[in-house]
């Protein structure tokens, strides 16, 4: 089986990476000559844990090609992938289809014998209707059929899920792309793996629903936290009791400073958009959004009411910048809210992060970068973590301690926005413990 996948960003190179491991030839399109060049060479432009080894072991099998070329790749494929950027529209949140249409029109011509065009960008209810639309309108021609398979990894366990993944969602409209797609990924079928086949409509907004509804979670649990802070409540033993409830379930209700990435926030904002277009507003996710916006600033707010709002002339060591830890990606992350915030105050900023830094200095070039976590503590007068990144989670703290500026009640503050410490063992060890939620 031959497949074609359009675009080369975080889904489209995981997914080619991955169908390609199931044995299927696996031709990756995109219009960045450079990045095409480099992706050739086996240079992986995004950090993706064993994406590196996944390619270069499916190149070398020659199952694997990466092209400039959209032609020959779509008159050879069985089913073409359109997995290119859908950014948030400027002024209006919407997700610019732009680069999908476009997909859509080079692809048209060179459709030969029946062709499965798919979308697997998360793309806004009706726009597969849309595609293939364009489709036709180009080539009246093309013999093809429109499917959605709407993808639902996570950046940083993206091959994971990918090849186990919770559930495969098919939206079809003819049941000769629900054969390819069925076909395409039988391996998974013979893992289990429930294949849901719906119309193409329901697929699209499933993906939202689901991204919508995880958001809720976490920004359910952060409100539940900025509760129990105000109670004296433990927002960890909440989430378990809330958790072993089996119909609540135990995942997403870890508190934080809000979530961030290139899914939950766009995603969100675009499933309101939809919404608004249908006049079915969706207020639970407009309040979400708000309320996440809210707990990134809550959160500078909080690091400034910890350094008794003298932030003048002080230095803050932040570790982790990311959105999240074992991706370099800055995108919404909470850093971009709250380190600013920070910064206006007053505060000079010691930044170390283990993947994101190149990223975040294109965002944030007034940072000190540093080359590690203790360099990122000399003379800070407080630690903060940002990223639950594995190596900040179990950090010398008596060599921190020796390198910070203790506050005038002799104690050294240490922020930790991730709950990834015991505070017991911090205020043992002469911390001043402000977590989440934690009392
Ligand atoms: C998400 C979805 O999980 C995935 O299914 C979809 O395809 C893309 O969007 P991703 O953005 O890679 O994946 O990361 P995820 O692990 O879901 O985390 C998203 C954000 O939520 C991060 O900022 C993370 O820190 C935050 N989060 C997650 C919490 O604050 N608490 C939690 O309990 C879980």
């Amino acid at each position: 089986m031959r497949i074609t996948i359009i675009g080369s960003g975080y889904v489209g190179l995981v997914s080619g990476a991955c169908f390609s491991e199931f044995g299927i030839d696996v031709t990756c399109v995109d219009n960045d000559a450079d990045k095409v060049a480099r992706l050739q060479r086996g240079e992986i432009p995004i950090f993706e844990p064993g994406l590196d080894l996944l390619v270069e072991r499916n190149s070398a099998a020659g199952r694997l090609h990466f092209t400039t070329s959209l032609p020959e790749a779509v008159r050879q494929s069985e089913l073409i992938f359109i997995a290119v950027g859908t950014p948030e529209r400027r002024g209006d949140g919407a997700a610019d289809l732009q680069y999908v249409y476009e997909a859509a029109r080079q692809v048209a011509p060179h459709i030969k014998n029946f062709t499965t065009v798919v979308t697997k960008s998360t793309v806004p209810v009706g726009t597969g209707a849309q595609v293939a639309a364009i489709i036709r309108e180009t080539n009246p021609e093309a013999d093809f059929a429109m499917a959605s398979n709407p993808e639902f990894l996570r950046e940083g366990s993206a091959i994971e899920d990918f090849m186990r993944p919770d559930r495969v969602v098919i939206g079809v409209e003819e049941s000769r792309a629900e054969t390819a797609l069925r076909s395409l990924y039988r391996p998974l079928y013979l893992i289990e793996t429930p294949i849901l086949v719906t119309n193409i409509v329901t697929a699209e907004l499933t993906k939202y629903a689901a991204n919508a509804f995880l958001a809720t979670k976490i920004m359910f649990i952060n409100q539940i936290a900025n509760l129990c802070e105000a109670v004296g409540a433990d927002v960890h033993a909440v989430a378990k009791g809330m958790g072993l409830d089996r119909r609540i379930g135990n995942k997403f209700l870890h508190p934080g400073p809000g979530y961030g990435g290139s899914c939950f926030p766009k995603d969100t904002i675009a499933l309101t958009r939809t919404a608004a277009l249908h006049n079915e507003p969706v207020t639970i996710v407009e309040s979400v959004i708000a309320a996440n916006d809210l707990q990134k600033q809550r959160m500078a707010h909080k690091i400034i009411r910890a350094m008794n709002g003298e932030l003048h002339k002080s230095t803050l060591a932040v570790l982790g910048l990311t959105f999240k830890p074992n991706t370099d990606d800055m995108r919404e992350a909470p850093a971009l809210t709250i380190l600013p915030i920070l910064q206006e105050q007053g505060a000079t900023l010691q930044v170390f992060d283990p993947e994101g830094m190149a990223a975040a200095r294109r965002h944030l070039p007034d940072l000190h970068y540093c080359h590690n976590a203790y360099e990122a503590c000399q003379n800070a007068d407080a630690v903060i973590i940002l990223t639950e990144w594995n190596q900040f989670r179990n950090l010398d703290l008596a060599r921190i301690q020796a390198s910070m500026r203790p506050r005038p009640d002799g104690r050294y503050l240490f922020c930790d926005l991730r709950n990834i410490y015991v505070p017991e063992t911090l205020r043992q060890a002469g911390f001043l413990y402000v977590g989440v939620g934690r009392g």
